[in-house]
């Protein structure tokens, strides 16, 4: 069941991803009861799923859509009311015998999250969490808007559903180079004894994005890119990155890694905000060459607006791996360009025999290529073809184009598919959330109290505002460019 079946979400994600496993043959007996507050005939629905499809797959057919659009309904729902909840348990008892589906259920909530805990309670309570199978909920973000609200709403969900019942969706943790940090990190002898704080300097996180807020003012003026991208995305690439090895890869042991990894991050007390974060956000600017609007004056967005677009940080983690080594992230709306990487940069060699007067060694860098070229580049130094004894640097590049033309799965393909699996890997424990929440509290609140003089502080098209850039100098260290680096594809 999908909540929010009219919605951005359901059209551009979860209908093509839901095609893309039915046409690999992992949906065998599934139906889709599609939820939504519009007035919308059956036919109408169909149609909508068959054109998110083929906008979002070129190479989707008409017969198989009109087929895979049979599997569909919809139900016209007021998320408050009773007596909606009965009958769209119905409708769900007749497609389990229809479609033989064992009594298994899952609820996919992707709609606005203030009816996130009123829709599990009405579920409980209106006898659609009673099935003979699994019962599972797909819940999307943001998961409340800081500790307080999101343990409320845990308590409202887990009355209806046990934690390891729910899935919460940071998308990211779908990404394939995302999920590729473990495998890179524990599956080669050469970087995981690197990998701490004798040999690596720094690490760096950028997630630029090219877009605005386009439609999503109303929204973006409650969360901001702190909210928005920093307490789940950014930390959970960190977590990632820094975690020890589990003992095996199951969601048990790989979360309790990423806890202790939350619990170590230093707490940006309050006052001290502005030694370890920087705020931004978009004015007017240049962005591929058009002209855009500063966020001030976009749609459903206050003329006077305090909303950071951007936020860069240091997070410390205080623990016997990490003591020392900054892990810088950045990220923001209507930058340069739109992409995610790592960059973790080795500490310097003991002594250089190779500099020249104007001429420093680089160091060596790991980049990870989250998107959207996937791959890996690994950046060291050889000699210069020729005469001189010259240091010269070399990249070693590695796409992840999958094997025999296969693509990897888009991050919903595969959230679902290991949802309907019932592996929990890659979603987020509610111990996560509320350690990352905790984290970024303090955080929002020095910033609520104390409003932004200069905004906006860096103009559309950019890699936002030269404090970001002063974090790092702080450090002696500076941004990579991370357009600089590129993955070769054969
Ligand atoms: C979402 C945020 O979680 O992630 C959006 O709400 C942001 O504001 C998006 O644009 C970025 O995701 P991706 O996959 O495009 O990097």
């Amino acid at each position: 069941m999908i909540f929010g079946a009219t919605g951005d979400l359901a059209n551009r994600k979860l209908f093509p991803s839901l095609y893309r496993l039915y046409k690999k043959g992992k949906l065998a007996n599934f139906a889709v009861v599609g939820v939504g507050r519009r007035t919308l005939t059956q036919e109408q629905f169909k149609q909508n799923v068959v054109n998110s499809v083929s906008e979002a797959i070129a190479s989707s057919k008409n017969d198989d859509l009109e087929t895979f659009a049979s599997y569909f309904c919809y139900h016209s729902h007021d998320v408050t009311d009773s007596s909606s909840y009965v009958e769209l348990k119905n409708i769900a008892d007749e497609l389990d015998v229809k479609h033989s589906l064992n009594g298994n259920r899952v609820f996919y909530l992707a709609m606005a999250p203030e009816f996130f805990g009123p829709i599990a309670i009405h579920l409980k309570q209106d006898g659609l969490t009673e099935v003979k199978g699994y019962k599972r909920l797909i819940i999307e973000k943001p998961f409340g808007h800081d500790l307080e609200s999101a343990k409320e709403l845990n308590e409202q969900i887990r009355t209806a559903f046990s934690e390891d019942e729910v899935y919460r969706i940071d998308h990211y943790l779908g990404k394939a180079m995302v999920q590729n940090i473990e495998t890179i990190r524990f599956s080669n002898a050469i970087f995981e004894n690197l990998w701490n704080n004798r040999y690596i300097s720094n690490i760096q996180i950028t997630s630029s994005e090219v877009l605005g807020v386009e439609e999503r003012g109303r929204y973006y003026e409650t969360s901001g890119a702190l909210r928005d991208m920093v307490q789940n995305h950014m930390l959970q690439m960190v977590a990632l990155l820094a975690m020890e090895p589990p003992i095996k890869l199951t969601p048990d042991e790989i979360r309790s890694e990423k806890v202790k990894v939350f619990r170590a991050m230093r707490s940006v007390e309050v006052d001290e905000v502005d030694k370890y974060f920087v705020r931004g956000q978009y004015g007017k600017g240049l962005v591929e060459d058009v002209e855009v609007p500063s966020y001030r004056e976009e749609q459903m967005v206050d003329p006077n607006s305090n909303t950071e677009t951007f936020v860069a940080g240091k997070v410390m983690i205080d623990n016997f791996r990490w003591a020392g080594v900054p892990f810088y992230i950045r990220t923001g709306k209507r930058l340069e360009s739109k992409s995610t990487k790592i960059v973790v940069q080795f500490k310097d060699i003991p002594m250089n025999l190779y500099n020249r007067p104007n001429q420093e060694i680089t160091p060596n860098l790991l980049v990870i290529h989250i998107q959207p070229e996937e791959g890996i580049t690994l950046h060291l130094n050889a000699k210069k073809a020729g005469q001189n004894m010259e240091a010269t640097p070399i990249k070693l590049s590695y796409a992840n184009t999958g094997i025999a033309g296969i693509n990897t799965p888009e991050a919903y393909e595969k959230l679902i598919d290991d949802s309907l699996h019932g592996d929990a890997t890659n979603f987020t424990h509610w111990d996560e959330v509320a350690l990352s929440w905790s984290y970024v509290d303090k955080i929002s609140q020095a910033w609520e109290q104390t409003p932004a003089t200069q905004f906006p502080n860096y103009a559309s098209g950019t890699m936002g505002p030269k404090e970001a850039d002063e974090l790092l100098e702080k450090d002696g260290f500076f941004w990579w460019p991370v357009n600089q680096f590129e993955v070769d594809v054969c």
